[in-house]
């Protein structure tokens, strides 16, 4: 029994901060002698939590910021531009991967919520966590890249990822969308597992990318509402005490801003960066071509279903409002 326990402890231990990968030793400079003048990033997620440390923490130090979000909360700061999406919305998605500049520098992915106790679906029939947290990234990349490889940059846009990449999470690519059977942390994890597919997918695809994993680990923000309950004593309760425990955005921020321009990097997409950040190991048994065909799958019928309700494809339409349940039907 003592020895099982080790062995928990051990495994909880490796999913948070995953297993190291020794090939990649990192010396980034110092957020405080980091000048990032003449770098563009955009942060999708930007607007709050992690993506909205690193913005501003970028933007103060020189860079041009570009935050993607539904509610801007930095007004006025220098460096900073917003755009308004909702990402649960793969149109919307797709219309900021066409609107983003291909001459970017970096852009990190960081648009999250949790899944819900119960199952809720967007107006195009998505589970609204895998959505949000996965497939409105993959749905932005897939418009971008074309434009930038197009640009004939003479380096890699680098696109950071972030997840709990390296945690063991291998999900269920044969129900990606919570269809057939839902539960709240199970069907996070299908975004955990999506999200890392996606960087190791993505790495391979694309030659004009180099794309990272980022696992920022236990941080005190708005991430946990959706599941909790926004506002709930559960929620409050939970927050507080992940503040007096763990790291806050602006220290993860402090960590991560540097890494993002790390010389280190160059040549070594498909990496994952757990909170220190120090690079980890991908998870063993990721089924990376069942998860990206899966989401692709799930993207075209939601893309199939757009065109139907413009009709621009003769088919009858169907209901697009916004539902909650415990199943529901594929679109
Ligand atoms: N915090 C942790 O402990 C932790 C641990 C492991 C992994 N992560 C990962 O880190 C990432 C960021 O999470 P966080 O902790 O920073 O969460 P957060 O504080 O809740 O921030 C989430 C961001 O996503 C945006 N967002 C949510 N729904 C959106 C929608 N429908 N359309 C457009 N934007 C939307 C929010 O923007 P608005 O407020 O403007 O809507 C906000 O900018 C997620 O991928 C999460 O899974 C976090």
């Amino acid at each position: 029994m003592a020895m099982l326990g080790v062995f928990e402890k051990e495994d909880v231990m490796a999913s948070m901060s995953g297993v190291p990968d020794r090939s990649l030793q990192l010396h980034p400079t110092p957020v405080e002698k980091l000048d990032l003048s003449g770098k563009q990033l955009a942060v999708i997620g930007g607007t709050d939590g992690l993506g909205r440390a690193i913005a501003k923490l970028a933007a103060s130090r020189g860079a041009k910021v570009l935050v993607v979000g539904r509610t801007f909360r930095d007004e006025g700061t220098p460096n900073l531009e917003f755009r308004r999406a909702d990402l649960s919305s793969m149109e919307e998605a797709r219309r900021i991967g066409s609107e983003l500049p291909a001459s970017l520098d970096a852009l990190v992915l960081t648009t999250g919520i949790m899944a819900a106790k119960t199952r809720e679906v967007t107006a195009e029939g998505l589970e609204r966590d895998l959505a949000v947290s996965y497939l409105s990234r993959l749905a932005l990349l897939r418009e971008l890249a074309p434009r930038v490889e197009a640009e004939k940059r003479t380096s890699p846009l680098r696109v950071f990822v972030m997840g709990f990449p390296g945690s063991g999470q291998v999900g269920d690519p044969s129900d990606l969308n919570a269809e057939r059977k839902y539960e709240a942390m199970a069907q996070h994890m299908n975004t955990v597992a999506g999200n890392e597919a996606l960087v190791l997918d993505a790495a391979q695809r694309y030659p004009f990318f180099e794309v990272f994993g980022l696992n920022p680990g236990l941080v005190k923000t708005n991430i946990r509402a959706n599941y909790l309950g926004e506002g709930s004593l559960l929620h409050r309760a939970s927050e507080a005490l992940i503040g007096l425990l763990a790291k806050s955005s602006e220290t993860y921020a402090e960590r991560v801003v540097p890494l993002l321009f790390a010389a280190e990097l160059q040549g070594r997409s498909g990496a994952m960066f757990n909170a220190k950040p120090r690079a980890i190991l991908p998870t063993e048994g990721l089924d990376v071509s069942a998860i990206i065909a899966a989401s692709e799958a799930l993207l075209g019928q939601r893309a199939a279903a757009a065109a139907r309700r413009t009709g621009t494809v003769d088919e009858p339409r169907r209901s697009t409002a916004s539902t909650s349940e415990n199943r529901s039907a594929p679109a």
